[in-house]
């Protein structure tokens, strides 16, 4: 239709703007009686204090229904996934290598669970408490200081020979290397609820049977002592550590071999294998020269 219409000056469309700006006729500023323009300010500013209000009002109601203390949002995974230190992971895999005639390869290994059990530290501990071995540690009240829960000491010489203490090269200086093999924290999580038996590590061979002499468990049996369940999240116990099994492995002949360690509990699944970590963990451990 532009095309009708004759060509107006720029003269003209500037008259018309400022027609549209300031109406002396109607009296109309932007097109609306100033009159019309306090309505609709004060109109959109109700609608604003409304949406704000019901919106403030839903978010509090929400925070207010939330416990900090539990999680709400609880992961999907019931059952515990498990970790090998030193974590050397390559690729997919965990192979914790190291050269008998290499001293530099020994003190990573070494060093790494020297670090790792710094938390474990006997006199760091000494703030946890001595819980009675055995049983569940259930605590439905928030009796410790500062309204939080007690936690379990786990002192790092219970990990005799693979401590560190005795023997700060953890075996890494040569053929009997300790792990330690920890399962991961589940809030309220009771591993084999109902039963009084506590998890243990089985650690088998998978590959090399004839280069590895035995396998030893430390703390005795391999246990992860019911004491440190259940675990009632960051909040409620800021001192909490996880129990720990550390498994010294006494190669021979080649000195290589591929080792699932399973924490066996009736409540804890392993089989998943879109979950590899699933209660268990594999590697392989080798000591060339
Ligand atoms: C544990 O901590 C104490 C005090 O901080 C320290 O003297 C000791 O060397 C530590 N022990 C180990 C094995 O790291
Ligand atoms: C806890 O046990 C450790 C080691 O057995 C001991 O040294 C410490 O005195 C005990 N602490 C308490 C409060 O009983
Ligand atoms: C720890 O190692 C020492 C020396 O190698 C050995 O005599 C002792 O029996 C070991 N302790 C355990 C509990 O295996
Ligand atoms: C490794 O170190 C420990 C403690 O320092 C020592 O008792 C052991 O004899 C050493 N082993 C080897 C093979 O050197
Ligand atoms: C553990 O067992 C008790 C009774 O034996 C039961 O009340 C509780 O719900 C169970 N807890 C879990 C996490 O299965
Ligand atoms: C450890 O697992 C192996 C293989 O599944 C099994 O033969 C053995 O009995 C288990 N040992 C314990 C103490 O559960
Ligand atoms: C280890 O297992 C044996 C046999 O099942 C048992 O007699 C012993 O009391 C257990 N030791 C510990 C410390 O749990
Ligand atoms: C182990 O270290 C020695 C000396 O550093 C080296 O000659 C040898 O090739 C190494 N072995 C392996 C398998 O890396």
């Amino acid at each position: 239709m532009a095309t009708l219409k004759e060509k107006r000056t720029c003269g003209q469309k500037c008259e018309d703007f400022g027609r549209f700006v300031w109406n002396s006729d109607t009296g109309s500023l932007f097109g609306r009686t100033p009159e019309k323009w306090v309505y609709i300010s004060l109109y959109y500013l109700a609608f604003y204090v409304i949406m704000t209000g019901l919106f403030s009002l839903s978010i509090w109601t929400l925070m207010y229904t939330l416990d900090p203390y539990t999680p709400d949002y609880q992961d999907r995974l019931k059952s515990p996934g498990v970790m090998v230190y030193p974590p050397t992971y390559i690729e997919e895999d965990v192979i914790l290598s190291y050269n008998l005639s290499n001293k530099a390869s020994q003190n990573k290994m070494s060093s790494y669970l020297t670090n790792f059990l710094k938390g474990y530290n006997d006199t760091v501990q000494q703030s946890n408490l001595n819980c009675t071995r055995g049983q569940y540690f259930i605590q439905d009240e928030f009796k410790a200081p500062g309204h939080t829960k007690y936690s379990c000491r786990f002192d790092q010489s219970m990990l005799g020979n693979c401590s560190g203490l005795d023997d700060p090269t953890f075996g890494y200086n040569g053929t009997q290397p300790c792990v330690i093999i920890k399962m991961n924290r589940i809030i309220r999580f009771l591993p084999n609820n109902g039963t009084g038996v506590a998890p243990y590590l089985n650690c088998t061979i998978l590959s090399g049977h004839s280069n590895v002499d035995t396998i030893e468990y430390f703390p005795k049996n391999g246990t992860f002592d019911l004491s440190y369940y259940p675990y009632y999240g960051k909040l409620a116990q800021p001192s909490y550590v996880n129990p720990l099994v550390a498994v010294k492995i006494h190669l021979i002949n080649t000195r290589e071999a591929k080792v699932q360690c399973r924490v066996v509990a009736h409540n804890i699944a392993y089989q998943d294998s879109y979950e590899p970590y699933q209660g268990k963990v594999v590697f392989q451990i080798k000591a060339p020269n």
